[in-house]
């Protein structure tokens, strides 16, 4: 299917004094305080606590400076991966970061011998869009009116090798 944005990209800086760790309940009150910065329809603290006590979900922070400015969860079956909520501080986008943060993810996924990834993307989130092209993923699939408000999502999947 093709969906290629047209775009001027440029090559991505690695900010060096990144570090990431572990994302669990305790950190919920912080990263909400991004989520609804970031988004219009944001992720409920049930929604956080219902997706890190469950065994199969992968999440991690992007902490600079003590600071956490982003933050990715995922859940896993046997051979796939869906990525849930990947997102950077509003103040701190279009840096790399989100691509540090995804280079993060592969990796745990490569230590699980996991390569397909799936992501739902509503179909008005164009920087999203650019920023899964950029990392590879293809469009697979569009369902109509999937979101409440009426959006249709794009269905994108990545295989790592
Ligand atoms: C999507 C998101 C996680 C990307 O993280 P990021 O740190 O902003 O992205 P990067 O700086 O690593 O950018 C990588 C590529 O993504 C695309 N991109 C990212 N932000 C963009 C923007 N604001 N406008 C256009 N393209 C953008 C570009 O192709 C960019 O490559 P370039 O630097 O060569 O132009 C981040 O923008 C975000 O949190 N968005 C809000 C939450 C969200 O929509 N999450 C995804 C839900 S499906």
């Amino acid at each position: 299917m093709n969906w290629v944005i047209s775009t001027k990209t440029k090559p991505t800086t690695k900010r060096i004094n990144t570090s990431f760790r572990d994302f669990t309940v305790r950190d919920i009150p912080l990263v909400l305080t991004i989520e609804r910065l970031v988004y219009d329809s944001p992720w409920s603290q049930a929604q956080f606590t219902d997706s890190l006590n469950n065994p199969k979900t992968l999440s991690s922070l992007l902490i600079i400076d003590d600071q956490v400015l982003g933050y990715f969860v995922a859940t896993h079956s046997p051979d796939s991966v869906d990525l849930l909520n990947i997102c950077i501080h509003p103040e701190h986008q279009h840096q790399g970061l989100g691509t540090q943060l995804f280079d993060y993810l592969s990796q745990q996924l490569q230590a699980l011998s996991l390569n397909t990834i799936f992501i739902e993307v509503r179909a008005s989130n164009k920087s999203a869009l650019l920023f899964y092209q950029k990392l590879g993923f293809n469009l697979i699939d569009s369902r109509k009116k999937y979101y409440s408000n009426g959006e249709d999502a794009k269905i994108l999947r990545l295989q790592t090798r």
